[in-house]
């Protein structure tokens, strides 16, 4: 068995516009465009990039919650998106997602026993009442919230609390993998290092792996063990966390890490602005859809979308013109 719990291949989402009186396709948002990489068994690969390059579209669409437009996903070696809806639903108790606001996620007229339920009673677990009752204590004190949290309704909670709720209702159904789609953005800074510490017990204890969506470059690095970086629905460069801050190869990928703060101040820091809103991805830039606001562009990178460059066996690149 391979030791890839993920493996995504060539994926592409676009969404069709339509327009005219006949509804006809005019066009198409391209939010994902042929993503290939692979997360371990146990490992957490983070997602960063600007808003609207396609981070939630990718993650949606590997759990097939938005139908990919081309390309495959494979959960466990097996290609999921040839599932019919029957197998889909099997496999989806092992694929979980966890959203940016817990409030919007969570019905405010159940209580949270009822909500932890709702997925158990979907595919059928733990159907013995004393069973189930066990296991509702069981993950309150996994993500760390009292017994009687059963009886009470979402809006009794706080912002973390609420999030703790979203992730044990994840949890209720024993997944292995879990999109975690910017769930500390919402939440107090104080708050935010919670719930990632306790998403990374969560992880040690149940052999759980990620994909960890965010905005906040420090949480995606401390979180991470690799760390993917999209521009414009293209991934543009993957490696371990700590290479990406000194080692960074694709310039989209150093202007972003340029902008992390950091806390020493006699090291040399050099904070790259970049030129230029994003392109729409409904109209991309020709070549390297990066290269107008690049200042490393060439002429070649006007033309053509680089191909991957392997750096190492965890770092790899999309750029015709590096940083050395
Ligand atoms: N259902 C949809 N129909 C049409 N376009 C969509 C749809 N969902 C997303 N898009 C477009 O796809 C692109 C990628 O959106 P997506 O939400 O995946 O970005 P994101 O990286 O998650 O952004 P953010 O950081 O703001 O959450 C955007 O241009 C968005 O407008
Ligand atoms: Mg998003």
């Amino acid at each position: 068995m391979s030791d890839y719990l993920i493996e995504v291949k060539n994926l592409t989402k676009r969404f069709p516009i339509k327009g005219g009186l006949f509804g006809k396709e005019v066009g198409a948002v391209r939010a994902v465009n042929n993503i290939s990489f692979r997360i371990k068994k146990g490992e957490t690969l983070g997602l960063v990039g600007e808003s609207g390059c396609g981070k939630t579209t990718l993650g949606r669409s590997i759990l097939r919650l938005i139908e990919p437009t081309s390309g495959e996903v494979f959960f466990n070696g097996e290609d999921i998106c040839k599932y019919d809806s029957e197998r889909m639903r099997a496999v989806r108790r092992k694929m979980q997602i966890i959203f940016q606001d817990p409030y919007a996620s969570l019905n405010p007229r159940m209580t949270v026993g009822a909500i932890l339920s709702e997925p158990m009673e979907i595919h059928k677990l733990n159907t013995d009442k004393e069973q189930r009752k066990k296991r509702l204590y069981e993950l309150l004190d996994q993500v760390q919230l009292p017994k009687d949290a059963l009886n009470k309704y979402p809006h009794e909670f706080s912002g973390g609390q609420r999030q703790r709720v979203c992730i044990a209702r994840a949890l209720a159904v024993e997944p292995e993998f879990i999109v975690c789609d910017e769930p500390v953005s919402a939440l107090d800074v104080s708050v935010q290092a919670q719930v990632v510490n306790l998403l990374m017990d969560l992880q040690k204890d149940l052999g759980l792996t990620y994909l960890f969506i965010a905005h906040d470059l420090k949480v995606v690095e401390y979180i991470s063990n690799r760390v993917a970086v999209m521009y414009l629905g293209n991934m543009v460069e993957v490696a371990e966390s700590h290479e990406l801050y000194g080692g960074s190869r694709h310039p989209y990928t150093k202007a972003l890490f340029s902008a992390i703060p950091q806390p020493n101040p006699n090291i040399k820091h050099e904070r790259i602005i970049l030129e230029g809103d994003i392109p729409s991805p409904m109209n991309p830039p020709a070549g390297c859809h990066f290269h107008p606001r690049c200042w490393m562009a060439k002429d070649e990178c006007k033309q053509s979308y680089p191909g991957i460059t392997n750096q190492s066996e965890t770092h790899e690149f999309k750029c015709h013109n590096p940083i050395q």
